[in-house]
C-alpha cells in the first residue's frame, strides 16, 4: 500500500465550500492587505493561545526575524538557541547580524537541553551592564527555544534561566501552535509563555495556510506596537519612518482561510495523537519497540489534551539511511527533519563549531526519520507503514 507523507487534499475537501465563499467575498471586496480579516484572525489567535497581542506576518521565518528586530538584536549580539531545528531559527539570528550560540539538545525530547543551557551561561563572563557575553565575545540578548515536532521544550527551566540572566525568550513555535506545557505555575500554550512566540502557517503545519503565513505574539503592548510598525516598513504613520522595517504583512486571503481552519485545529491535533497511539500499538505488535525509539511524550500524564500535537512523528532508528531507501522502494512516505545539525552547516562555518561539539544534535541528525502522521491517515495505512519498517529489520 502506497502511503504519502502528507495529504492536504483530504482536509481541503471538508472545508471547500466555506473557504471558497470567503475567498469570493474578499475578491469582491478587493481588500487584500491588512484590514478586518487579518485583525479578526489575530484576535482569534490571542484567544486560542492566551497571548496578549498577535501580529500577522508573512511567514514563520519573518515572525522570528521581526521579533529579533523588535528587540533591536544586531551585530555584536548573540542569541542562544538549539542547533537541531529548521534552518530559519538560526537563519533569522544571522540575518539581524547576530551570532547564533548553539546549545545541545535533550536526546529524548530533541528540544534544547536546559542543563546544557545553564552550564553554558554559567561559563559566560558578564559585561559592565551585567549582560552575559558569549565565548566569542558577543552580548547575549535572548534565548530562542524551539518546540520541535509539536512538543513544548522545558519552559519552566528555560524561563527560570532567562529570568536569572535577564534575557527575553522568543519561542519558535512554528511547529507547535496549540501545544500545551504543564508549567509549575499552571499550563502554558506554546508561544504564549515567553516574551514572544512565533508561528508558521506553512501548509504542512497543523494549521496550514494556502501559501506562506506567520504570526508573532507578544506579552508587552509597547513591543506589539513596535512589531506592527516593523511589519510595515517601520512606519507608524504612513510615509514617516522612525525605524527600518520591511514588508512582513499577512494577506487577508490567508488570514481568512486560517480563521476558518482554526476552530478545527484541536480536533486535527487529537487525530494526530490518535495516530501516534496507533503507531505505538502497531510497533509493539510487530515486536519493534526494542529496535526503534518512538517519540517521547513527557507530558502525557499531565492531563493536558494537547500535551503533544505531533506536527511530526519521529522515530530514532538504526541504519536510518538504509531504512529510507527501503521505504522509498515500498512507496511509504518519510522524511528527514533534519539531516545536518545547524552548527555543521557551511554557512555557519564562521561561528567556529566542529564536529563533536554538540553530540546529541549530531546523533539525532543521523538517526531520526519522520513518518506520516496527518489527521486523515487511516489505521490500514499506519499498519502498512509499520509493516514496511518491519520488512526492513526482519
Ligand atoms: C522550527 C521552525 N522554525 C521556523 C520555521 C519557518 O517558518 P516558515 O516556513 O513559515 O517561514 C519553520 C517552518 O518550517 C520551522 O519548522
Amino acid at each position: 500500500m502506497q502511503v504519502p507523507l502528507l495529504d492536504l487534499k483530504q482536509q481541503y475537501v471538508t472545508l471547500r465550500e466555506q473557504i471558497r465563499a470567503e475567498v469570493d467575498q474578499i475578491m469582491d471586496s478587493q481588500y487584500f492587505i491588512g484590514g478586518p480579516k487579518v485583525e479578526a484572525f489575530e484576535r482569534a489567535i490571542c484567544e486560542y493561545t492566551g497571548a496578549n497581542h498577535a501580529i500577522g506576518v508573512t511567514s514563520g521565518t519573518d515572525a522570528l526575524l521581526i521579533a529579533l528586530m523588535a528587540l533591536d538584536v544586531k551585530a555584536g549580539d548573540a542569541v542562544v538557541t538549539t542547533p537541531y531545528t529548521f534552518f530559519a531559527t538560526a537563519g533569522s539570528i544571522a540575518r539581524v547580524g547576530a551570532d547564533a550560540v548553539f546549545i545541545d539538545i535533550d536526546p529524548k525530547t530533541y528540544n534544547l537541553s536546559v542543563p546544557a543551557l545553564r552550564a553554558y551561561l554559567e561559563g559566560c563572563k558578564k559585561n559592565p551592564q551585567g549582560q552575559p557575553v558569549s565565548h566569542a565575545g558577543k552580548t547575549i540578548r535572548a534565548i530562542m527555544p524551539v518546540h520541535l515536532y509539536g512538543l513544548c521544550a522545558d519552559m519552566d527551566g528555560i524561563l527560570e534561566v532567562a529570568s536569572q540572566y535577564g534575557l527575553p525568550v522568543i519561542e519558535d513555535s512554528a511547529q507547535a501552535l496549540g501545544a500545551e506545557f504543564p508549567g509549575r505555575n499552571g499550563k502554558g500554550s506554546a508561544g504564549a509563555m515567553g516574551d514572544f512566540g512565533c508561528y508558521s502557517f506553512f501548509p504542512s503545519k497543523n494549521l496550514g495556510a494556502f501559501g506562506d503565513g506567520g504570526m508573532v505574539v507578544c506579552k508587552d503592548a509597547a513591543l506589539a506596537d513596535r512589531l506592527r510598525a516593523l511589519r510595515n516598513h517601520g512606519g507608524e504613520r504612513r510615509y514617516y519612518h522612525k525605524m527600518i522595517g520591511g514588508n512582513f504583512r499577512l494577506d487577508a486571503l490567508q488570514a481568512a482561510v486560517l480563521a476558518i481552519k482554526l476552530p478545527h485545529l484541536d480536533a486535527w491535533s487529537a487525530q494526530r495523537r490518535r495516530n501516534a497511539a496507533l503507531y505505538h500499538e502497531e510497533f509493539a505488535k510487530a515486536g519493534l519497540c526494542e529496535k526503534v525509539t518512538l517519540p517521547f511524550e513527557p507530558y502525557a500524564d499531565s492531563g493536558l489534551k494537547n500535551h503533544h500535537i505531533f506536527n511530526q512523528f519521529i522515530l530514532r532508528v538504526p541504519d536510518r539511511d538504509g531504512l529510507c531507501e527501503h521505504l522509498a522502494k515500498a512507496q511509504i512516505g518519510h522524511a528527514i527533519y533534519y539531516p545536518l545539525s545547524l552548527h555543521m552547516q557551511e554557512c555557519f562555518a564562521y561561528l567556529g563549531y566542529e564536529e563533536g561539539d554538540l553530540p546529541e544534535a549530531e546523533r539525532a541528525a543521523k538517526e531520526t526519520i519522520a513518518l506520516p502522521i496527518y489527521p486523515e491517515l487511516t489505521p490500514e495505512q499506519i499498519h502498512a507503514v509499520v509493516e514496511g519498517i518491519a520488512g526492513f529489520y526482519k
